[in-house]
């Protein structure tokens, strides 16, 4: 009986592979029994198992192995070239009566280990029918228990994954070679790209605004530049609590806060009195109490001002957004005054300090926390405790791509000790882990679901508000993909209730990324398929559509710095009158700190050159027509949004496209 094995090895991942000469053995189990461990040999000889290749085997056996379920593979080094890792992407065998097996397996071998890759039909665990395959299942999951560990970064914030470099973390989790190579490399030139060079270690403050005009050279983002023009605009400043990078903060206000002392008298509302309008649904209130009394940041050796503001804003009748009335610190006081459009210079330094604070939320609850810690608990608890057959892996894997790296670099480079957040953000140094533990304390389940979350604030009627008309539709498109698959692999909810490998899953999420939190409504089992469905939606929702929105836009909205400084060196006006641009520009960040956080938005900002956009998956885990038809659906259904995006762009000057698919990946990968 002849099996016609085709062994494919993945594209451009390693430089190495381009010189692999290996042995590769390959052993098929099925049914009715298993081959011999067979050397696969054919006429191109070493050149086999080069990158890209697809080479055809035959592996014979005296009698029919039955169905197949199993391969084992392992690969020798030949002596010529010990030093190599060979990147299998999957192997089809085709057997004797036309019955043809995919064996995804998508992963970096660097051992001679025999390793066992399962068909690629999905399976949940009540499902197997094979006791070696119910071994190999449960070996395959005790080995992933070993290498994803959980670890205590913090207190108070969600566990991450223990690695010691990027080397140590798994193959199949690491940066391709291209990525890797780009990413350092971006990272090396970005002040060079930038035309920036020079300025890294300036600790002088800007003289004059022209100044930093002659270094903001944007030759690759327009949409920068539109900000450097509109930054002063109160219309732009509102603009941004809905379509910036951080439309999270943002609430309909029904009642004013107690500390935030605004009355008729103060307003030149027209329409009405303060209480007419609130009641009408045309104010709104952007409250950074988070920030309240967090000890900021020293910063070329001065210290920082984090402010913690109130902002008041208006719906005019021509359904634009004004901002009325800001408080910077939270307890009312003689020399914390609330400042209003007509206070001309302390109204612009008033702004100023509030784009501050949003700079420092933004970075750290809404990116940093909400995307891409909680993308990386949502990965280690799959690579735990889903083994690659079960559905559930073949769902999110394409979802997890790059994070654990991305993370682990953010941890190093970033917010470490010596990372650059700790070197340019009010936020940096002492307030870093204050403030994502106060912010732990607002992260609900329904804070992570757009729907929920937008009528929880009060903005379902909000004109001209695209984070949400485009993030909507994408929940339902992420929805009906995820209802379609999950609804295919579990008939009714005691099958959920009984998968052992899911309920592991979310208690796992439950323990290490909530840290057992009840009250945040994160479940801690599943109880039925609908609420599985839900929550699987918010995952892949978050690692791809919500990590773009706060994500993609930052430098455009960032990198011309007056419009969002990461920190500030002088405290803010405590009476009126007493501000002008000498103020303004030794309130502005130094040249370095400037320059550096620029460099830092431009690497984040960057599309990548194995860039893999929502809805595509060129893995091809599942192998069952339904769950590929479905793939196919959602493609065409975020192709429809994609146009639909591009058509209402096509007319603004500020276009948001942070959310059109074709713009960010399936991941948070950057
Ligand atoms: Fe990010």
């Amino acid at each position: 009986m002849d099996y016609k094995v085709t062994v494919h090895t993945t594209s451009v991942t390693n430089a190495t592979n381009a010189i692999t000469f290996t042995d590769v053995f390959i052993k098929l189990v099925g049914t009715e029994g298993e081959s011999d461990r067979t050397r696969l040999l054919n006429p191109r000889g070493t050149t086999s198992f080069h990158s890209g290749a697809v080479s055809s085997f035959t592996v014979s056996y005296h009698t029919s192995l039955g169905k197949l379920f199993l391969i084992e593979v392992d690969q020798q080094d030949t002596p010529d070239n010990p030093e190599h890792a060979w990147f299998p992407a999957r192997v089809e065998v085709k057997s004797p009566d036309g019955e043809t097996y995919h064996f995804p397996i998508h992963r970096r071998i660097i051992d001679s280990e025999v390793q066992c890759f399962r068909e690629r039909t999905a399976l949940k665990f009540s499902e197997e029918t094979q006791s070696v395959c119910l071994f190999h299942r449960v070996k395959e999951k005790n080995h992933r228990m070993d290498d994803y560990r959980w670890e205590v970064y913090a207190d108070g914030i969600p566990q991450c994954m223990k690695v010691l470099d990027t080397g140590s973390l798994p193959s199949e989790v690491q940066f391709s070679w291209t990525r890797d190579i780009e990413f350092k490399l971006t990272a090396a030139a970005s002040l060079i790209e930038l035309k920036l060079e020079g300025l890294a270690n300036c600790k002088k403050t800007w003289k004059n605004l022209d100044a930093l005009d002659n270094v903001f050279c944007s030759p690759f983002v327009f949409l920068s530049d539109y900000v450097q023009q509109n930054w002063k605009e109160d219309e732009f400043f509102a603009y941004q609590f809905l379509n910036g990078v951080n439309p999270m903060v943002i609430r309909r206000c029904t009642v004013l806060p107690e500390n935030f002392p605004v009355t008729d008298d103060m307003l030149s509302l027209c329409e009405g009195s303060l209480a007419d309008e609130m009641q009408r649904g045309n104010i709104f209130l952007s409250d950074y109490k988070n920030l309240d009394g967090l000890d900021s940041n020293v910063i070329n050796g001065k210290k920082q001002y984090l402010m913690a503001p109130l902002v008041l804003l208006h719906k005019t009748p021509e359904d634009k957004l004004m901002p009325v009335a800001i408080q910077l610190k939270q307890t009312p006081a003689d020399d914390n005054p609330v400042f209003f459009p007509d206070d001309e210079y302390d109204w612009l330094m008033a702004k100023i300090f509030v784009r501050s604070a949003d700079y420092n939320e933004h970075q750290l609850n809404f990116h940093l926390l909400r995307t891409h810690l909680l993308a990386e608990v949502f990965s280690v608890s799959l690579l735990r405790n889903v083994p690659m057959v079960h559905p559930l892996y073949k769902l999110l894997i394409p979802h997890t791509r790059y994070t654990l790296q991305i993370n682990f670099l953010a941890r190093k480079n970033l917010i470490s000790k010596d990372g650059v957040f700790n070197q340019i953000a009010a936020a940096g140094g002492n307030a870093l882990i204050p403030l994502l533990q106060r912010s732990m304390s607002s992260l609900t389940y329904s804070s992570l679901c757009i729907k929920e979350d937008i009528a929880e604030r009060g903005l379902e009627s909000v004109p001209n508000f695209y984070y949400r008309d485009d993030g909507v539709r994408l929940w339902d498109i992420i929805y009906r993909f995820v209802h379609g698959v999950i609804s295919h692999f579990y008939n009714n909810d005691a099958e959920v209730q009984e998968d052992c490998e899911l309920q592991r899953w979310i208690l796992d999420i439950f323990e290490h990324g909530f840290l057992s939190q009840a009250e945040t409504g994160i479940p801690y089992r599943f109880l039925t398929v609908a609420e599985l469905i839900k929550f699987v939606t918010m995952v892949i929702f978050t690692c791809s559509a919500q990590h773009s929105a706060v994500n993609n836009g930052q430098y455009d909205y960032s990198a011309w710095m007056p419009n969002a400084p990461s920190s500030l060196q002088l405290p803010p006006p405590t009476t009126k009158g007493t501000t002008n641009e000498a103020t303004m520009l030794k309130t502005l960040p130094d040249i370095n700190t400037t320059v550096n956080g620029m460099a830092t938005l431009w690497l984040l900002s960057k599309h990548y050159y194995d860039f893999v956009q929502l809805g595509r998956y060129p893995e091809e885990h599942f192998s069952e027509e339904t769950p590929r038809r479905l793939i196919r659906e959602f493609q065409g259904e975020l192709e429809q949004l994609s146009k639909d995006v591009r058509k209402r762009n096509k007319n603004m000057g500020m276009p948001y496209k942070y959310l059109d698919p074709t713009e960010f990946e399936n991941s948070v990968g950057i």
